[in-house]
């Protein structure tokens, strides 16, 4: 009953956000990420005692998809409570599910806890909806008790209902809502070993089903090292199907290397968006390839079940889904996209004259969105013609193949090692 309650909840979310969008059309122009509808890491910073808690929400991109969601409330912790759970030395993976059940898929202001029908709901939490929670794991109980407190706690973790309501943070009603609790929920699904994303074989997956031409490229290029390396921290890849690679072939062969490898970062985003995410929040997105002023952005536009991604110069549409793991998305797509810094917009009847630039940026473009970078390796050793822009990859040794798997494991390692080092 009260789970058809916060579903209903998050509908109503979505109709905002439909209403929104129809409100502001094209309005999107100037946002560099997907119109974010909240900052919850500014919202947080206003508060050291939350700092190790929004220093987490940051690491483990929970916070990119919390400013994304139009109802949601967060349940933060203060840093005592967050030393608990870091003691407990869980992999970040782990930590990432156990934040995920402090984010509430409904709004739940101060207002509004005190005043639960019969005083007591069960909330759908964004661990539950990622799908890595099993059963009714997931979902978080609010209780009512007498003297005015109000409880919380998992719903796995039989009737104990040990942490509770400190204080509201930040209430924007009723889309987001911040309180503090008491308590970090305890919850051995969410804690429990999570593998990490990097072992999924990007390749293998997409050549498996029908993206094989796709994943060639990426393979030959080298551009599957930074596809791997952000697929730590949250990767959505939009893979064209065989059929369309080979059509687009010719105009490929035609590019520089640099132009070559732009178009293959070009398809994909460094966070993890689900189909009911892409759904749900049309608009401008970043891609790999996105660089200073080198936009390589399209937007992402859904007419009911169909989601379309639109760039100046065409329009492709999601026809499958290969692998939906958080944080780990990869779509087929029926075309390439082709960004309008590669490629002449399609003839438009508006008076623009938009002068596409004739040939590619020739200019190096080195820091190409690798998001952990590390020092400039010496030079590259591209063989003649080769994309000479994969220097940043990381080793001075060739092999790119088999560096890959390496350089994916030890930028791992790395960000676990900074961020227990804190
Ligand atoms: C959110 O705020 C933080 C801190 O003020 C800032 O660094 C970050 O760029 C902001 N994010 C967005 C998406 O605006
Ligand atoms: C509240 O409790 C009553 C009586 O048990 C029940 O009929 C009703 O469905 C409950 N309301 C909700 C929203 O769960
Ligand atoms: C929440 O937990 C309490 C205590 O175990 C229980 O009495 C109540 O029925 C639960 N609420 C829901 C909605 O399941
Ligand atoms: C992925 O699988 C392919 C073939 O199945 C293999 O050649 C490649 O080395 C694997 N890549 C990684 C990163 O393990
Ligand atoms: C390749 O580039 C040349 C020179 O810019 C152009 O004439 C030709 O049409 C291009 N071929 C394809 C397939 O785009």
């Amino acid at each position: 009953m009260q789970l058809r309650r916060t579903v209903a909840g998050a509908g109503a979310g979505i109709l905002t956000l439909f209403l929104l969008s129809v409100a502001f059309p094209g309005g999107e122009a100037a946002a560099a990420v997907k119109n974010p509808t909240h900052n919850i890491t500014k919202i947080l910073a206003e508060h050291p005692e939350f700092s190790t808690f929004n220093h987490y929400l940051s690491a483990t991109h929970l916070a990119e998809e919390i400013n994304h969601r139009q109802t949601i409330t967060v349940c933060a912790v203060d840093n005592a409570a967050m030393g608990e759970l870091l003691g407990k030395g869980l992999s970040i993976f782990s930590i990432k599910n156990v934040l995920a059940l402090h984010v509430l898929l409904d709004y739940f202001g101060a207002k509004k806890l005190h005043q639960i029908t019969n005083g007591t709901a069960l909330a759908a939490t964004m661990f539950q909806a990622t799908g890595s929670a099993p059963g009714s794991t997931g979902f978080v109980n609010i209780t009512d008790l007498k003297g005015g407190k109000v409880a919380f706690g998992p719903e796995d973790n039989s009737g104990d209902l040990g942490s509770s309501y400190v204080k509201s943070v930040k209430e924007i009603p009723y889309s987001l809502a911040v309180i503090q609790i008491s308590k970090v929920l305890p919850s051995p699904e969410a804690e429990a070993p999570t593998p990490a994303p990097n072992q999924v074989n990007l390749t293998s997956v997409m050549s498996k089903q029908g993206c094989k031409v796709f994943a060639d490229l990426l393979t030959e290029s080298g551009a599957i090292s930074t596809y791997e390396e952000s697929a730590v921290g949250g990767l959505t890849v939009f893979c064209p199907l065989d059929e369309a690679v080979k059509t687009f072939l010719p105009k490929y062969k035609n590019l520089t290397s640099d132009g070559k490898a732009s178009l293959l970062l070009y398809h994909a985003t460094p966070v993890y968006e689900s189909i009911d995410m892409l759904k749900s929040n049309n608009g401008l997105m970043n891609t790999l390839a996105t660089d200073g002023a080198k936009k390589f952005d399209f937007t992402v536009q859904n007419d009911g079940e169909v989601v379309t991604l639109k760039t100046k110069v065409v329009t492709a549409r999601i026809t499958g889904t290969l692998i939906d793991q958080q944080p780990l998305a990869i779509f087929s797509i029926n075309k390439v996209l082709q960004p309008k810094e590669l490629f002449k917009a399609a003839l438009a009847p508006t008076p623009a004259p938009a002068p596409a630039p004739e040939k590619e940026p020739a200019d190096k473009k080195k820091t190409k969105k690798h998001k952990l970078s590390s020092p400039p390796a010496p030079e590259p050793f591209a063989p003649e013609g080769e994309p000479a822009d994969q220097k940043a990859d990381d080793t001075g040794s060739g092999g790119r193949l088999g560096v890959s798997v390496a350089v994916a494991v030890g930028v791992g390692m790395g960000a676990l090692m900074a961020l227990f080092s804190f």
